[in-house]
């Protein structure tokens, strides 16, 4: 599919931006290695992203997306029979818990956020490990520094707390903590993190984890030898540097500025929309959800439809939020 056949696909929450020509560059001059296997430990990248993070190399895991190595992370936490998330959270969860041989137990929101309190309740001595996603996909909303710690206080220190922060470049609200800050202090807490969002790299397939040293291990072997491709580590590794980074910030503003527009764009229209710390909106039209999705369809924009709950759009170029907007506007409401 090319780039202008994609242009409406605010479905998936990727970067509306084309990939940073250096990184390309990377990916490009990598092709001359094709026949060699990758570093199967991601060496450079594990410790350029020691580097980076500030932390041992001995915690960081490198995977194949973050949704790949939280596969393999849930299925090194085992044997225990249940994984605790949030519904409403990311769709994956209950879906790694299955594969893994788990038990997903789903919590009910507090409105659009995570309900912490009755997460710590349902933690069991049958908890495998607690899943938080922050900021929560589809909905946005953020956890904040001091109800995440109360929160670890009551988890038993045997019980892994992945912090999933896949959209964490997107969030300017400073009471949302940075979880390896957690981990620092709670040696239970494992940060997720994915090279697919802000760093625009989804197809390389690049994500990384920081872990208890102890868990390390356990997680690796639960892989296949090779976890990441050598042009994945390679691109992930090049845009740590200075001058990517400030880039990809500038980016990252820009789809901030384009968020607050096309939230008070939509709320003008009268549409609820969700706040939003992330690279998406939620629209929670409950049981419009569908029908809406499929009226964009018609329009030539995807969105992500959960029935009977809501609608998730990624922010997109400021053509395609445009055309947005003029689909909604154009709805008989
Ligand atoms: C919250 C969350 N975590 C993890 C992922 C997986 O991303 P990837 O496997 O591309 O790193 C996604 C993708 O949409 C996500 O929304």
């Amino acid at each position: 599919m090319s780039a202008a056949d994609r242009a409406d696909d605010l479905s998936m929450n990727e970067t509306p931006y084309p990939p940073l020509p250096v990184l390309r560059e990377v990916v490009q001059d990598g092709a001359a290695l094709l026949n060699r296997y990758p570093d199967r430990l991601s060496g450079a990248l594990t410790a350029g992203l020691a580097r980076h993070l500030d932390v041992d190399p001995g915690t960081i895991i490198v995977g194949p997306g973050s949704a790949g190595l939280l596969q393999l992370m849930v299925q090194a936490f085992g044997p225990k029979p249940e994984v605790v998330h949030a519904a409403l959270s990311f769709e994956g969860y209950p879906l790694i818990a299955r594969n893994a041989g788990a038990t997903s137990v789903a919590v009910p929101m507090d409105g659009h956020r995570h309900d912490l309190s009755a997460m710590a309740d349902a933690v069991t001595d049958r908890t495998r490990c607690v899943l938080v996603c922050n900021p929560n996909n589809p909905t946005g909303s953020v956890l904040h520094r001091d109800e995440l710690t109360a929160f670890l206080e009551r988890v038993p220190a045997d019980v892994p707390v992945v912090i999933d922060e896949a959209y964490r470049h997107f969030v300017t609200d400073r009471g949302v903590p940075d979880a390896v800050d957690l981990h620092r202090s709670h040696p239970n807490v494992c940060v997720l993190r994915t090279f697919s969002k802000a760093y625009g790299l989804a197809a390389l397939r690049v994500g990384y984890a920081v872990v208890p040293p102890g868990l390390a291990m356990a997680i690796r072997m639960m892989g296949i030898v090779f976890l990441t491709g050598s042009l994945g580590q390679a691109a992930a590794l090049r845009a740590l540097e200075p001058d990517v980074t400030a880039e990809l910030e500038r980016r990252c503003a820009a789809v901030v500025e384009a968020r607050t527009k096309l939230a008070a764009d939509l709320r003008g229209l009268g549409i609820t929309v969700a706040p939003s710390e992330t690279n998406f909106l939620w629209l929670p039209l409950g049981d419009k959800a569908a029908g809406f999705a499929e009226a964009a369809a018609r329009a030539g924009i995807l969105v992500a439809a959960m029935p009977d709950r809501g609608v998730r759009v990624t922010i997109g170029s400021d053509e395609a939020n445009a055309r947005f907007l003029d689909f909604v506007r154009s709805l008989d409401r």
